[in-house]
């Protein structure tokens, strides 16, 4: 998260083109080929599949971690709409990612990202085994595998030193984020053991998800008003937890946290299911009270869609935070499978804001967002000539086309068809139990280097566990001693 600085009167000149994206929101075929005409100028950023270039990479300025959540667009729209059209790319693109150990830390990759970075790439895995996408071939890395080394190393990460608990936002000691607990590592890490839970029926999954819920609450990220703040510094040297989120509330904060809920309401029964009822409901309020419009519902980035001041300049979204909504969409979307009662609610937030967001994809090729931090523009658009997607969507396109808009419109659109026995998703997510192909590894990912040894908390501690913790402090100090040595090899 970078704080940025106002970029002015880059945009106001574009042309609108005659397109358009016509969409009649009860008709699913009309509602599928919107979907198919924006995803398909999402696509047309996509660069990695050429020859020579790297799959599952965007080009610059778009992180790592964005292409992997864009990917994980791209399994739900296979699912909701049954158009394989994609299937073959989008598998290339995650297969490659997941990189030589099958953990999604690839060594391009790994000097730079953090346990959010590697998490959206794991829960695009985790989608894959949820939806049952096409398996790759078995000596390929395995959707539900993936989530498990993932999940396995987030474990052992667990740092009960600083703040008494949770994931710091870096892996290691040399990157940002090293004194930082964030709400969207821990959320993933939340939400992935949630849907193991569900996905594989072994409760240990349940109970990292509650002892992170419990940890979030503990310091205030998730606040009495289930408003969940971004994060906490921590000192140091005295490992004293700092009360300093700011006021800005991100909607995939609260949206990694309520999908990951409701699958808990899922997995669990009386007293217990009624606890995560309570939270699903929190945090259903909170979503509509900071990011529904208030009269017309639709979803919107509340603090960077708001114009609020910062340090003398009106705050605008940055390349990452103009992907969030669309998250939030992805995990309302699911919330209302896995926790049916809350359909009706959901349901008309998803529509409501469909319907506005297709209207804003009237955009002209070429057509670029700010890149607000550095004061660039984003890449030119080339999709279908009038359709590109704008940003906000409380108004006509306002020429923030990017892979962000594209994917958040995206998402608006096609999670109108979750319900309606298109694609497959109408039956809601699989299990191993029942329709789940995809083959795990419960004890991938074990042999993590930058281990908190988290795992072994679980458990009493064995003499076998002395030696390996010994071991795993050793490896820790040599990686960070010979750092690059280590992340080139
Ligand atoms: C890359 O994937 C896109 C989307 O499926 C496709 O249109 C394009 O032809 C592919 N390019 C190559 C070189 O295979
Ligand atoms: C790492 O970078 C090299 C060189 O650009 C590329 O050939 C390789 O495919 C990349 N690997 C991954 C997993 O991205
Ligand atoms: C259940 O999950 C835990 C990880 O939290 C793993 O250590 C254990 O082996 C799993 N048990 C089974 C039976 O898969
Ligand atoms: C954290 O700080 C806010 C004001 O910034 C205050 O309202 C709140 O009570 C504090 N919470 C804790 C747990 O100290
Ligand atoms: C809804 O209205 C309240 C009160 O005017 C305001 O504080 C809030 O920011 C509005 N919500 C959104 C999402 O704009
Ligand atoms: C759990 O999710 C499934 C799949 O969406 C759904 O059919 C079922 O009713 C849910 N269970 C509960 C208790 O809501």
């Amino acid at each position: 998260m970078r704080w940025n600085v106002a970029v002015c009167g880059l945009m106001g000149l574009l042309a609108q083109s005659a397109t358009a994206i016509t969409m009649d929101i009860d008709d699913t075929q009309s509602v599928k080929d919107a979907a198919a005409t924006i995803a398909y100028g999402m696509l047309k950023y996509y660069t990695g599949n050429n020859t020579g270039d790297t799959p599952g990479n965007l080009p610059d300025p778009y992180y790592w971690w964005e292409a992997g959540a864009m990917f994980g667009a791209m399994v739900d729209y296979w699912w909701v709409t049954g158009d394989t059209s994609y299937v073959e790319v989008t598998t290339q693109a995650i297969v490659h990612q997941a990189g030589d150990a099958r953990d999604f830390n690839p060594a391009n990759q790994s000097r730079t990202s953090s346990n959010d970075d590697v998490g959206f790439w794991t829960i695009t895995a985790m989608m894959a085994a949820e939806d049952a996408f096409p398996d790759p071939p078995p000596d390929q890395p395995q959707w539900l595998a993936l989530v498990q080394a993932v999940f396995n190393q987030m474990a052992s990460r667990w740092d009960d030193l600083n703040c008494g608990g949770g994931l710091r936002w870096a892996i290691n000691d040399f990157q940002t984020g090293k004194d930082y607990k964030n709400s969207i590592s821990n959320g993933i890490f939340f939400n992935l053991g949630a849907r193991l839970a569900r996905f594989t029926g072994n409760s240990s999954y349940g109970e990292w998800a509650s002892r992170t819920w419990d940890w979030e609450r503990s310091i205030n990220l998730i606040t009495d008003e289930y408003d969940v703040k971004d994060g906490a510094h921590f000192d140091v040297t005295t490992h004293v937890c700092r009360n300093d989120s700011g006021p800005h509330v991100w909607s995939y904060n609260i949206g990694v946290f309520l999908q990951g809920a409701a699958f808990m309401y899922n997995v669990s029964t009386g007293a217990e299911q009624e606890t995560w009822k309570t939270r699903v409901d929190g945090l259903l309020g909170a979503v509509e009270a900071k990011f529904l419009t208030n009269d017309t519902k639709i979803i919107k980035e509340w603090y960077c869609e708001s114009g609020f001041s910062d340090r003398g300049h009106p705050y605008q979204c940055n390349i990452d935070q103009q992907t969030f909504k669309g998250y939030l969409l992805r995990w309302l979307s699911s919330t209302s499978q896995v926790a049916p009662y809350t359909y009706e609610r959901i349901n008309p937030w998803i529509r409501a804001t469909a319907a506005a967001a297709v209207a804003t994809c009237t955009g002209p090729v070429g057509a670029a967002a700010p890149q607000v931090d550095s004061g660039g523009i984003q890449p030119g658009f080339k999709g279908i000539d009038g359709t590109a997607c704008g940003f906000k969507w409380t108004q006509t396109f306002d020429g923030w086309a990017g892979v962000g808009a594209q994917m958040n419109a995206l998402s608006a659109v096609m999670y109108t068809l979750t319900h309606k026995g298109v694609g497959k998703a109408a039956k809601g997510p699989v299990t191993t139990a029942q329709g789940g192909t995809s083959k795990g590894d419960p004890g991938a990912g074990v042999t993590d280097p930058a281990s908190r040894g988290g795992l072994a908390a679980l458990k009493p501690i064995t003499m076998a566990d002395r030696v390996g913790a010994g071991i795993v402090t050793a490896i820790l100090a040599i990686s960070i001693v010979g750092g690059s040595v280590f992340l080139t090899i």
